[in-house]
């Protein structure tokens, strides 16, 4: 595994270290492959996030690199995610299941869908692993592709693995993966904040 530039984020309380030291790495490493292990520990944080009436409306298309899965994913990337996420070792689609199987709606799929895979980036973060989430994909490309039905929304997709050398990436990409991370500040965020 290659070592980035610190990128820990600023904050005005200290957080767990899997919170402040995750980000989102373009450069993976294309030699490495993901320990099944580390990938199941990461599906069952998702499992075990909370959702609106406990749904659990989050699906995954799971892929290895090296896969035709993996490949139909990668395919479906959009501009320069298309540089980068290739090398990653794993690809998922992160699904919302709108409806239950008897028209039930989940109003609330997208929201819950987030937070599984926040759970999933936090796991892996502890585990060594880094994690990229992508809009950028062919919604109804890859929707045909995994033959999803309409009660079935590809959100976003998912590149875990290893952390690369940014020197792999094309040049304008591989200085974003050494740029400081920044938040808007927390004062902006409360829109009331009673005390
Ligand atoms: C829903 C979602 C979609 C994103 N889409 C893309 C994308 O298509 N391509 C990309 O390079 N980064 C994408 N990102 C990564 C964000 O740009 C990144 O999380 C943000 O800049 C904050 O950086 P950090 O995760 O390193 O703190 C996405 C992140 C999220 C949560």
């Amino acid at each position: 595994m290659f070592t980035a530039i610190p990128r820990t984020a600023d904050t005005s309380e200290p957080l767990l270290p899997a919170l402040a030291n995750r980000w989102s790495p373009r450069a993976f490493d294309s030699t490495a492959t993901v320990p099944e292990s580390d990938l199941t520990a990461m599906l069952e944080a998702a499992r075990w996030s909370p959702s609106a009436n406990n749904a659990q409306p989050w699906r995954f298309i799971v892929t290895r690199r090296g896969t035709p899965e993996f490949a139909t994913i990668f395919d479906n990337l959009t501009g320069f995610n298309r540089a980068w996420a290739g090398n990653a070792g794993v690809l998922l689609v992160a699904v919302a299941e709108l409806r239950d199987e008897s028209g039930g709606e989940h109003p609330h799929a997208i929201y819950d869908l987030g937070q599984s895979i926040a759970h999933l980036s936090v796991q892996a973060h502890h585990l060594g692993l880094f994690v990229h989430q992508m809009a950028g994909f062919d919604a109804d490309r890859m929707q045909r592709a995994f033959h999803l039905n309409d009660r079935l929304k590809a959100v976003t997709t998912v590149a875990i693995g290893h952390l690369g050398h940014a020197g792999s990436l094309p040049e304008a990409l591989a200085k974003r993966e050494n740029t400081p991370r920044s938040r808007i500040p927390l004062t902006d965020l409360l829109l009331v904040n009673a005390t």
